[in-house]
């Protein structure tokens, strides 16, 4: 009897930890729901790929149904091309609470021919002022490549096309707030920052260049779902597999990747911008990135 009670809990404990945890389906109508302007959002039949429109009328967004705590998400985006001037497309974790936690890719569309530029962010407890921004190694307009978030307790990495962009360390240990208690749910949004976006706000949005449309593909999202009980998402087991030792860190061919990113297409880091922080950077600024 004992030992019945004893294999039935084990076998439903090993069936939480399984089902806190998805390989998603990859359709955005089963995993997402529209937040704004469903007539701005076009969906394919089989619910892979879908595309944002920003008009004069309205921009376009949709976020998860289930929230998160770590894990790794991909996503495949092409981004308006043409003149996008002033448009921002938004693809975020974020907890929407008012102590906010956030993970922040931003992408600011630039006149015709110009570079976009790919901003992060990362909101901890509420603060936030962490920008970083990069010039892409390709045309993102041309065609989709991937973007992925990959957030366990150790680390924050951006990656695009699997290049880590930008890491988050935690340093929670020196005093760094790290997002680490409150789930997130996945958005994406295009609209209208100009602003602020594009040469910080001397572009303005061009509508006679419009509708501008960004699209969304192939996303996959391997986190754990939040069930209201951090435990199963912190433990390390085979289905947190983002909680691995070798997930804990940069890998040698990851840094040598990151550096190249850092030294050739790095346009701005909050970390060097004494004059915004009248030298007195953030604390994570001194400590290893890496
Ligand atoms: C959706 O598709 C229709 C028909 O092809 C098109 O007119 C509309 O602009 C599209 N909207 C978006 C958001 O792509
Ligand atoms: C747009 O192009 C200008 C000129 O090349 C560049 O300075 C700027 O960084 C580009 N991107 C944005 C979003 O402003």
């Amino acid at each position: 009897m004992i030992k019945t009670i004893l294999f039935i809990a084990l076998l439903l404990n090993v069936v939480q930890v399984t089902l806190s945890s998805v390989v998603s389906v990859g359709d955005f109508n089963k995993d997402f729901f529209i937040t704004w302007s469903p007539n701005h959002v076009n969906t394919s039949a089989d619910g892979h790929e879908r595309s944002l429109k920003l008009d004069q009328e309205s921009g376009a967004g949709f976020a998860s149904s289930k929230m998160f705590l770590f894990g790794q998400i991909d996503m495949q985006i092409k981004l308006v091309p043409g003149h996008s001037a002033g448009t921002v497309i938004g693809y975020y974790l974020t907890s929407d609470q008012p102590n906010r936690d956030e993970i922040d890719f931003e992408f600011m569309g630039n006149v015709s021919g110009q570079p976009y530029i790919l901003q992060t962010n990362v909101f901890a407890d509420g603060f936030d002022d962490r920008e970083e921004r990069i010039y892409l190694w390709f045309d993102p307009t041309e065609d989709f490549h991937t973007y992925s978030i990959l957030w366990n307790l150790y680390q924050i990495v951006f990656m695009v096309d699997w290049v880590p962009i930008r890491v988050y360390k935690n340093h929670a240990d020196k005093g760094v707030a790290f997002p680490r208690w409150q789930p997130m749910s996945l958005k994406v949004s295009l609209w209208n920052g100009e602003s602020w976006a594009t040469r910080g706000g001397h572009d303005k949005v061009d509508w006679s260049k419009g509708p501008f449309i960004a699209s969304f593909r192939n996303y996959k999202i391997d986190a754990c779902i939040w069930k209201g009980n951090p435990r199963f998402c912190r433990a390390d087991s085979n289905t947190n597999w983002w909680n691995k030792d070798r997930f804990r860190s940069l890998t040698w061919s990851q840094r040598r990747l990151f550096r190249w990113v850092r030294k050739y297409h790095l346009i701005y880091d909050y970390c060097q911008d004494n004059q915004r922080f009248k030298n007195n950077l953030p604390k994570e600024c001194s400590l290893p990135k890496y």
